[in-house]
């Protein structure tokens, strides 16, 4: 049942901290605090590149573990949807790694790019929430994200619970490839760990998520913006939106703002920024102030540390805990889909059954 919550999706989203905590347990040996995971039939040392694929949320936590694996165990990495990778013949070695991420584990585009990989003879890890799933039996690993079953269509803990695993991958990547030492691993192992209790305090924030709700539930358009590792953050909130609430949204990397979505700013149209306090938030920050000299109303998500200059431009602004920038993309990803679910709330919409969807899509 729904334990009291209104529906399914605000139950789920309630369920961060406790999937985050849960997958981290399967993940991590508390003795000695590093990345343990399951035996594979495959080096992760001598993969020559990775190529992730994945549809919709799946595949913006793909691209956010594309950061992590290019960025801390220096993996090549390819990435696209998975109605698209098929398409487009990418000349792969055999003996790469192709990183599959399903939380059904039934998506048909996501199961033919699988098999269309393996004719490639590229290793076939997944991350999966269903374990006893099509995907699973056609991996030759699985690892498992433990959200416990996601009801609602609009996928909210299963995506956390998928950035958890990809980031415990990517740490044994780097260690078994030599791109991160002992006291490196452990600062990337400390942040996950102190994730949960971080992931508990978002829900403080309901009432400045709810003020937001009062001003997106009015637009036609919105425009979502991130940069770096905030940019499938922004994908993954306008994803949301349109989903459940049947509001257009686009998302788009901040910097890109001026190449063209400009012109689209004036007033009627809200931008929805998450810009935590990371390398790239003075950037993004100056991105905000061009949209906001063209008449746009920022709607910004940022952290303790960012609070103080994001408060001179925004109009309303939520504030998470500032945490070390590895894991910024995990925690942000919790008040965007908390956004889109209050609008939702707001509008009336059926948000665990939205019009034309269906929980896992089973055609190509
Ligand atoms: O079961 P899967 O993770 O393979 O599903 C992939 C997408 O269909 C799914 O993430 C979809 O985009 C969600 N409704 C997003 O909320």
């Amino acid at each position: 049942g729904k334990d009291g919550y209104r529906h399914y999706m605000e139950k789920e989203l309630h369920e961060h901290p406790l999937v985050i905590g849960q997958t981290l347990q399967r993940m991590v040996d508390p003795a000695s605090r590093r990345v343990m995971l399951p035996e594979m039939p495959f080096d992760l040392a001598s993969v020559p590149r990775a190529v992730i694929t994945a549809c919709g949320s799946a595949f913006y936590a793909g691209m956010i573990g594309r950061y992590w694996l290019e960025d801390i165990a220096r993996l090549p990495v390819d990435i696209d949807v998975a109605s698209e990778m098929r398409y487009r013949n990418p000349p792969l070695t055999a003996g790469s790694l192709g990183l599959l991420i399903s939380q059904s584990g039934e998506t048909a585009d996501t199961l033919a790019a699988l098999r269309s990989l393996r004719e490639k003879a590229v290793h076939i890890l997944s991350v999966l929430n269903v374990e006893h799933s099509t995907m699973a039996r056609e991996s030759d690993v699985v690892l498992g994200t433990v959200a416990g079953p996601e009801i609602s269509v609009a996928s909210t803990k299963a995506f956390t619970a998928q950035l958890t695993v990809l980031a415990c991958l990517s740490i044994a990547a780097a260690r078994a490839r030599g791109t991160l030492d002992e006291a490196g691993e452990d600062a990337l192992v400390s942040a996950l760990l102190d994730l949960p209790s971080r992931a508990a305090e978002v829900f403080t924030q309901g009432p400045a998520i709810r003020r937001m709700a009062q001003i997106v539930v009015e637009a036609r358009d919105v425009l979502y913006l991130g940069r770096g590792s905030m940019f499938p953050v922004a994908m993954e909130g306008a994803l949301k939106l349109k989903e459940i609430t049947y509001i257009h949204a686009e998302a788009y990397a901040a910097g890109e703002m001026k190449h063209g979505p400009i012109s689209l700013i004036d007033r009627t149209v809200p931008i929805v920024a998450s810009a935590p306090y990371t390398p790239l938030f003075d950037k993004t920050l100056s991105n905000l102030q061009e949209a906001k000299a063209r008449g746009g109303r920022l709607l910004v998500f940022t952290d303790t540390k960012g609070a103080d200059r994001v408060s001179a431009i925004a109009e309303e602004m939520v504030v998470l805990p500032h945490v070390h920038d590895f894991v910024a993309p995990i925690l942000q990803t919790i008040p965007v889909q908390m956004l889109a679910y209050e609008v939702a709330v707001l509008k009336g919409t059926d948000v665990d059954q939205p019009r034309n969807l269906a929980k896992s899509v089973t055609v190509e």
